[in-house]
């Protein structure tokens, strides 16, 4: 607990409260406001803990008004005082403290501030770049004290749920070699070893295994990650990952194991939801909300309409089914009589999407039918549709006619949109469990196999002999945790055999030698009696960035990159002197 104790201060600002009423106090912090009312001067001073109001008094004050006529807003000051109740009428509900002032008979600058570039206090609308150039001053408003303070009890909720269930914090190295969790690596030159580098490591994820081979049996560490990726308001180049890994484990037993951290995690962060979360196979979430983190607070669920027109005339609709894809399609229910326009735009962004076109039918409020593709349309098929799709006056019906992955992806991306557009209330919190994804994916650019979370994912036990004849088919223990739409967790069981590790590693492309120069480590280490094992990593920032309402994970990370990957507090990334790249046997173009 902050409080008095270690310090100049005795109480804290948020501590002064009627419960001190009458005592001697010693204060130390920042002024928050100073004002003047002819007289009295009265400061609000905060720390940490919270804001107090100050009362300087000409009569009673002495040496201390002269000092209180100085200060201006966030210099550092000790104050002196006696607290006592606030005047009837003066009182001010909305503030922990706004009982009590304190008479101050002491105060003591500590140091001075230059005049900050925006305001100490919150709901400012001062550009992002200019707070993060200063971001200290903006930690001190209430808005990021508050993310900062919540990550810091989420973290620590974590490490005590998972030390009571006999997990061991280990860290495992940042200077190391390249593990493949699909983003680009921070490489970093070593001066000891001219040409070689070391990988920033991507995750932990083969530490992790090779403790398990050392016998930790249940290994976490609240871990720092780098990829080297696009940025967006849910990724950073560097971000946190609550990383776990258990021996002797089933699927089962991970998801119990999480459920359970989960459920007194979201406790310590006033959220409680029903456990057991619900599973969700990818191939149902890709069908049903066409995404692999599907935001399930809202309906608008795509539904399946290829045969109700699998006798089509429409040339874009038979064209998609002969060539084995389908027909999707959504209803949003209140876009009906949207303009051409809008609806138009829609067009455009499934096309944006990877569509070929979206065929739409309007249903207006007056019962009238809109629609470019109507014409093709049977009665039998319109009535079916309707049916389908329980249509009403004020529908608009969207459809997308592709293969069946692309058509449900373009859904997808249209179902958030509309969404947003239409205003669908996403009220609380939902999380569930993706589960069984596919093993592989065809890389259609490198024209090859490759693994779909990483390459030590186990296949399912009855899938392993299609691992060379039909990768495509092969599912495997995975499963991610979605939370509001959000993909905050993701884990597998691994491969324990090292037979098998070879034999998916050949199927993506990897040769013996190249699996041998890229993981020998590992596949040796296999061979030394690994135990069965499987983890899971959950973003941190992610998780933090829900629970606060926020909506990047910049806002609950105390010194964030910006979207080009700088950070303006410091001016990294930099340039290096001619020297320092000698050094480490470097020439820059
Ligand atoms: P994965 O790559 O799914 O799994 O990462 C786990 C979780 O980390 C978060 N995350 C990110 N958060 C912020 N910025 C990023 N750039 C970023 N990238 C990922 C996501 C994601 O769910 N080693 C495996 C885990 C395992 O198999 O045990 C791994 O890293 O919330
Ligand atoms: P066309 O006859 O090609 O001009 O297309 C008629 C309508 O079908 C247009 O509104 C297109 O946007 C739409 N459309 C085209 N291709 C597709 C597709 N693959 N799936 C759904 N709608 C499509």
């Amino acid at each position: 607990m902050l409080d008095g104790r270690y310090s100049l201060r005795s109480h804290t600002c948020g501590a002064i409260t009627k419960a001190v009423v009458g005592e001697q106090v010693r204060l130390a912090g920042w002024v928050a406001k100073r004002r003047d009312h002819g007289g009295l001067i009265f400061l609000d001073l905060r720390d940490r803990s919270g804001i107090v109001q100050c009362v300087f008094d000409p009569d009673e004050s002495g040496a201390a008004f002269v000092t209180a006529e100085q200060v201006r807003p966030e210099w550092v000051v000790l104050l002196d005082g006696a607290v006592r109740k606030r005047p009837a009428g003066t009182e001010n509900p909305n503030m922990v403290t706004g009982e009590v002032e304190v008479v101050i008979t002491k105060a003591t600058v500590l140091n001075r501030a230059e005049t900050p570039p925006f305001e100490i206090e919150a709901g400012i609308d001062t550009d992002e770049l200019t707070r993060l150039k200063w971001r200290y001053l903006d930690i001190r408003r209430p808005e990021v004290l508050a993310a900062l303070q919540l990550r810091d009890r989420v973290t620590q909720r974590f490490r005590r749920a998972l030390e009571h269930r006999g997990f061991m914090e280990v860290e495992t190295p940042i200077l190391t070699k390249s593990t493949p969790e699909g983003a680009r690596d921070f490489i970093v030159p070593s001066r000891l070893n001219p040409g070689k580098f070391y990988a920033l490591p991507q995750s932990p994820q083969l530490f992790k295994q090779l403790l398990m081979v050392g016998g930790i049996e249940r290994y976490y560490q609240i871990a720092r990650c780098f990829r080297d990726e696009d940025l967006r308001a849910d990724r950073q180049p560097e971000f946190t990952q609550v990383d776990i890994e258990m021996s002797f484990v089933e699927q089962d037993d991970v998801l119990q194991m999480m459920e359970d951290v989960m459920r007194e995690v979201l406790h310590e962060a006033g959220v409680d939801v029903p456990m057991p979360l619900r599973r969700l196979t990818y191939s149902e979430a890709m069908e049903r909300y066409g995404s692999d983190r599907p935001d399930t607070r809202f309906g608008l669920e795509l539904a399946d309409v290829s045969d109700v027109f699998a006798a089509s005339e429409f040339k874009v609709f038979a064209g998609a089914l002969a060539a084995g894809g389908a027909i999707k399609a959504l209803n949003a229910k209140g876009a009906g009589d949207w303009s051409r326009g809008r609806i138009d735009a829609l067009n455009q962004a499934a096309i944006d999407a990877g569509a070929k076109g979206l065929a739409w039918v309007a249903f207006t409020g007056t019962g009238e039918v809109k629609s470019p593709v109507v014409k093709f349309f049977t009665d039998d098929e319109m009535a079916a549709l309707k049916t389908t799709l329980a249509v009403e006056p004020g529908d608009l019906v969207c459809m997308v006619a592709d293969a069946r992955s692309l058509a449900n992806e373009v859904l997808g991306a249209l179902r958030l949109r509309l969404a947003d557009e239409l205003e669908l209330p996403r009220e609380g919190h939902e999380l569930l469990w993706v589960v069984d994804f596919p093993m592989f994916k065809f890389d259609d650019e490198e024209k090859r196999w490759a693994a779909n979370h990483h390459p030590f994912t186990r296949p399912f036990d009855e899938h392993v002999e299609m691992v060379e004849s039909d990768p495509g088919a092969v599912l495997s223990y995975a499963y991610d945790l979605v939370m509001d739409g959000f993909e905050i967790g993701g884990g597998t069981l691994r491969m324990h055999d090292p037979d098998l590790q070879k034999r998916v590693l050949r199927t993506i492309g990897l040769s013996d030698e190249e699996a041998s120069t890229q993981f020998g480590f590992l596949l040796e280490a296999l061979s030394f009696g690994a135990p069965p094992h499987g983890g899971i990593a959950l973003g941190l920032d992610r998780l933090v960035m829900l629970l606060s309402g926020a909506s990047s994970i910049r806002d609950v990370i105390a010194f964030p990159k910006t979207s080009s990957g700088g950070d303006p507090l410091t001016g990294a990334p930099d340039a290096v002197g001619l020297r320092q790249l000698r050094d480490v046997h470097l020439k820059v173009d």
